[in-house]
């Protein structure tokens, strides 16, 4: 999830110098809700139009208790919006929920009371802010405001899950003095942190935007008769947590997925189901000349049956022995046919990874190949978490420590950005 808490302070100073750049020329459409917190909506305002943005603002009218839409207006350099119609020359004029929802790059929230939050998440759209929420198809933010005890009641705990399941993204309360006199949880991030969280959004969004990625993920299963299978553990959480944040940064995401379960793709994320080496060979080749990159990560089985027995094997008939034959090596036959493409590899070792690694790089005619050893704890099949070793040609291997697959993700996501950036 994307928020302005869990950035580094070097990570927001980072992005704030490059924060021109990544918002300029966005459209945001600024939800004002009815909570005290909306008087530091005009500073939010004014910082997304000093970044180069289109600030739409749409206000509920108990919003207009505590700020007035004449000042929104004012910083927005926009007529403000907040109810179904509007007359003009005693003619009425619908405000269209509809366009706004698709003319907007993102929707913010902000602040977000418990009132606006439980209608958002129950789809009651009472007012026009709801409706364009309802329309929206860009992302949508929201940063609550609220005292504390409302904030903590579980009745909005579950509206914000709500909304978080529904694919918001959550710009957390923070903790402070609260109008009510109390201190606790429920102040609105600041303004400074709220656009800090769209930069973090859009960055990352684009830090691959329009290329197209093919990664394969999780086992293959070679068939022995029409029930039984060669296979292996993998249960591909790391090749979907590639495609996910690959998608997530704009890329074109084609994922061929041996069979796995339990694994959820990004909406945007082409998924190619497979089962055997041969399928997702095939799969790999159909999508490669148009391919940028080729994230390797399935755990492709080495060997199949000779012949797919085409009945049942029955036990009273024995069985002495399988024969075995290879299956083409799909990173291999990649890498000879290679042109523009960057093909990175994984391989999963248990002794002298670096160096086999180092082997399979040039060998298969690699730019890069991610290490993990079975000797580390936590690493590899099954598990969450992973911990990798980045090889690349002619420089020194980058050693990770123990990670989330997703953040390991984002590290391999990071070096091929570098080397789509090199070339
Ligand atoms: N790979 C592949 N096709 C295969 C076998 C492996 O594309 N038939 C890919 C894997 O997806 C991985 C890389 O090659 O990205 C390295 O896989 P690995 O099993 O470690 O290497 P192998 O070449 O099979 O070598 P070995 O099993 O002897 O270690």
């Amino acid at each position: 999830m994307v928020t302005g808490q869990n950035l580094l302070p070097s990570h927001r100073l980072r992005l704030r110098s490059i924060a021109m750049s990544v918002l300029h020329d966005k459209r945001i459409l600024l939800g004002i809700s009815g909570s005290i917190a909306a008087y530091k909506s005009p500073n939010i305002v004014r910082l997304l139009v000093k970044s180069g943005v289109s600030v739409q603002v749409v206000m509920t009218d108990a919003a207009k208790t505590f700020v007035t839409p004449l000042t929104l207006s004012t910083v927005s350099n926009r007529e403000v919006l907040s109810s179904f119609t509007q007359e003009e020359n005693e003619n009425a004029v619908w405000n269209n929920h509809v366009d706004l929802g698709l003319w907007a790059d993102a929707m913010l929230v902000a602040p977000a009371s418990a009132n606006t939050l439980s209608k958002m998440a129950q789809a009651n759209a009472d007012n026009l802010l709801i409706a364009t929420y309802l329309s929206a198809k860009c992302p949508v933010f929201f940063a609550p405001a609220m005292d504390l005890d409302m904030h903590k009641h579980p009745a909005n705990k579950a509206n914000m899950e709500t909304l978080i399941a529904n694919g918001n993204i959550l710009i957390p309360a923070t903790s402070g003095a609260l109008a009510s006199g109390l201190e606790g949880e429920g102040r609105m991030e600041e303004p400074e942190e709220i656009v800090a969280a769209l930069e973090t959004y859009f960055l990352e969004k684009s830090l691959l935007a329009g290329k197209n990625i093919i990664i394969t993920a999780g086992p293959t299963y070679e068939a022995i008769d029409p029930v039984r299978f060669i296979g292996n553990h993998s249960s591909g959480k790391m090749g979907y947590a590639l495609a996910n944040s690959a998608a997530q940064q704009g890329a074109n995401v084609t994922l061929i997925s041996g069979p796995t379960a339990g694994n959820s793709a990004h909406p945007s994320v082409k998924v190619m189901a497979v089962t055997t080496a041969n399928e997702m060979l095939h799969a790999c080749l159909e999508n490669y000349d148009a391919a940028d990159a080729v994230l390797m990560s399935a755990a492709v089985a080495d060997f199949k049956p000779m012949n797919e027995i085409g009945q049942k094997i029955k036990k009273q008939d024995g069985l002495d022995a399988i024969s075995l034959t290879p299956t083409t090596d799909i990173l291999a036959e990649l890498g000879s046919r290679k042109k523009h493409q960057i093909l990175i590899g994984f391989a999963l070792e248990s002794e002298n990874a670096l160096q086999h690694a180092q082997n399979k790089l040039l060998r298969k005619n690699l730019d890069a190949i991610v290490v993990n050893s079975l000797a580390d704890e936590g690493a590899g099949f099954g598990h969450d978490t992973n911990k990798i070793s980045f090889l690349q040609r002619d420089t020194d291997a980058v050693h990770y420590a123990l990670k989330s697959k997703e953040e390991v993700a984002k590290d391999v996501l990071n070096h091929l950005k570098n080397i789509f950036d090199a070339h």
